[in-house]
């Protein structure tokens, strides 16, 4: 159930039998190696040399290691950027060439580009595909990473004129569904369609969300077209990649995640809070900053989980000081192991380390690994064993991951229209969904994220913090589901094509919300406005909905006492955005109703299931007594929880919560 990512190209073949047999002495099963090793393999054009490699993958196997082989190709090599330009990609910001010198050069659009990943993807997956020691494949490494999803080069702008003329047929439906007789944008030919760039003011919501569209489905069909050649030549191997969060990438990760055996996710947690939460103020951040936010490692674990509803894995895990992020902080002491115990708690079935050990070159150089530079064990050594004997004395295997008893609706298609049309600079879809994860999780509460297509009927509560687009077919899923379903605004806002639907929103939702919104203020997020619930006052703000509705209850109300939140039967419409308190005793009263227990046990202490086990993991540096009935179930750790520590008990109910 362990793992580590390992450079052999990095180091002297002296040193790899040593290694291997340290790594298998750790107690590691699998090693991820290959992702970024073109220029060994193929040093000139279709000179190939796998030599070495053959020799890497032997002498693991020899130790009982499993080899994951990455394809390189987050990597082209300088020849291969020489020989054809034109796979590089073009900043949409500034419209320069992307060049050479680090990684992920390429556009999704080029033809080249993709014929070429192919090629070597092939060769690989033909030498090793049958190949015992190598039982699975990793894609590329963390497609769109770097901001790397759209391209403004020439490539990208006729391959978008091909995609519009796929989608729409003919000029005149391009014009009409975009709306384009608005400011004389009319085109004649779909040759006249530029990418929605560089232009004097904004450009029409309906082209850039064409535009968004067409990038995610080019590295969707980038990916896929990868997987069909590794499968073809590693019958029965597993394949995954490595994602990147949709909320990063905006590319349709549940598209992208089709036909993998599993996915996975990279845990930087410190790395990612020192970049998301750089607006925090000191006294915020300080509390997390060597431990994460609480909430946020595991908000992007439940995401990769949810994208194929089956197994997945952290594929690199934070070992110590990272060197990417602008501060990087050193992990709170037995943060690794936390980490590690966190991730299996929500479901993985594998951890693996990033790296074997510290590079002493280039640009990650100041990157920890297991093991220094020098060949000394580093803090994530130890902590890493005693997480090694906790999971096995946990027998956690047997305890497969719970199915939640509530979903987040997520996609990516919510995150373009709020990014297109702001609105209100307050609504960052990002941070909307953030809090609506988090409160749930300060109340213990395991939650599936599930895309617009998911079959609701196993939740009991499902909740869209953002869902502006939405179909009859979503609507007759959800009439078809005993969920209570909770609307955030904004949803059914949009039509397909980025229209306002003539019948107000929420559109389509109608038939299940008969409400319309009569009109929208959005509000600076210091200067909030009030919202009224069972005799308290909370905070009302960013975006804020005028809502007209014949029946249906008022649940919650503004300062001037017109409806907030409304309720029509087994569906709740919330008018307007609100602050964590509201969403944690809004969400309590519901899983109260619906019988789903919660643990909210402060503000640093986090509850999740898995399978009969419960974890509870304590955030903060002073321990904590954590409220239980007694200690007869506890089966790790202490009802007096440590400074970051964790305690696991076994739950008298071993079903879902
Ligand atoms: C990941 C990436 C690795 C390495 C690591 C450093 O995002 O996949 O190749 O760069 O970050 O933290």
């Amino acid at each position: 159930m362990f793992g580590i990512c390992y450079y052999p190209e990095h180091w002297p073949e002296s040193q790899w039998k040593t290694d291997a047999r340290m790594m298998a002495g750790l107690g590691l099963t699998y090693v991820r190696i290959g992702e970024f090793a073109w220029s060994r393999l193929e040093p000139n054009p279709g000179e190939l040399n796998f030599a070495w490699l053959d020799k890497a993958i032997e002498i693991l196997n020899d130790a009982g290691l499993k080899v994951i082989l990455g394809t390189p190709t987050a990597t082209p090599p300088k020849w291969l950027v020489d020989k054809w330009p034109e796979v590089l990609p073009v900043s949409p910001e500034t419209g320069r060439v992307r060049g050479f010198g680090s990684r992920r050069h390429y556009d999704f659009s080029s033809k080249i580009y993709l014929r070429e990943a192919l090629r070597i993807s092939e060769e690989m997956a033909k030498r090793y595909g049958e190949h015992n020691a190598v039982i699975g494949w990793q894609t590329d490494n963390e497609l769109c990473c770097h901001d790397t999803t759209l391209s403004g080069s020439n490539t990208a702008k006729q391959a978008f004129q091909c995609w519009c003329e796929q989608r729409y047929g003919s000029i005149d439906a391009l014009n009409e569904a975009w709306g384009n007789v608005f400011w004389s944008m009319e085109y004649r030919h779909f040759g006249e369609i530029d990418l929605p760039l560089g232009a004097v003011t904004e450009t029409n919501p309906a082209h850039r969300l064409a535009y968004r569209r067409f990038s995610s489905d080019k590295v969707i069909d980038f990916h896929q077209q990868m997987i069909a050649v590794i499968r073809q030549h590693a019958p029965g191997k597993l394949i995954t990649h490595n994602f990147i969060p949709m909320v990063d990438t905006g590319v349709d990760n549940y598209a992208l995640a089709k036909n993998l055996d599993f996915t996975s996710y990279d845990n930087y947690p410190l790395g990612r809070t020192d970049l998301q939460f750089a607006d925090w103020p000191a006294e915020k951040l300080q509390r997390y900053m060597r431990t994460g936010h609480p909430d946020f490692g595991t908000y992007y674990q439940d995401q990769t989980r949810g994208l194929n509803d089956g197994e997945f894995w952290i594929m690199e895990q934070q070992p110590g000081p990272v060197n990417w992020a602008a501060n990087n902080p050193r992990p709170a002491p037995g943060m690794i192991r936390f980490w590690t115990l966190e991730a299996f708690a929500h479901g993985a079935s594998c951890v693996c380390y990033f790296r074997w050990r510290q590079a002493p070159f280039a640009q990650e150089q100041m990157h920890a690994g297991l093991l220094r530079p020098d060949g000394s064990k580093a803090d994530a050594w130890p902590q890493m064993e005693q997480a090694r004997d906790e999971i096995k004395a946990l027998d956690l295997l047997t305890h497969s991951p719970s199915r939640a008893s509530v979903a987040l609706i997520s996609g990516a298609e919510a995150q373009w229209v709020s990014e297109i049309e702001r609105q209100g600079e307050a609504y960052d879809f990002n941070n909307i969904q953030f809090e609506f994860y988090s409160a749930l999780r300060a109340l213990g509460v395991n939650v599936d994220f599930v895309s617009v297509e998911a079959d609701f009927s196993q939740y009991t509560i499902v909740i869209a913090p953002s869902l502006p687009i939405i179909d009859e077919a979503f609507v007759q899923r959800c009439k078809r589901s005993k969920a209570t379903f909770i609307f955030a605004p904004r949803a059914g806002a949009k039509t397909r094509e980025f229209a306002y639907p003539l019948t107000l929103p929420p559109g389509p939702l109608q038939a299940i919300a008969p409400l319309r919104v009569l009109s929208v203020e959005t509000l600076r997020a210091d200067c909030p406005g009030e919202l009224h619930w069972q005799g308290k006052i909370y905070e009302a703000g960013i975006w804020r909905e005028e809502l007209a509705a014949e029946n249906g209850e008022v649940l919650g109300r503004y300062e001037d006492g017109k409806p907030a939140i409304l309720q029509f039967g087994n569906v709740i419409y919330m008018g307007t955005l609100t602050c964590s308190d509201f969403l944690k005793d809004f969400f309590h009263a519901i899983c109260d109703r619906a019988g789903i227990a919660t643990y909210r046990w402060g503000e640093d202490i986090r509850v999740c299931q898995r399978g009969a086990l419960m974890f509870a993991f304590n955030y903060a540096g002073e321990a904590q007594d954590l409220p239980l009935p007694d200690d007869g179930d506890i089966v790790l750790g202490q009802r007096r929880i440590a400074p970051y520590g964790v305690t696991v008990w076994k739950s008298a109910a071993s079903a879902l919560q």
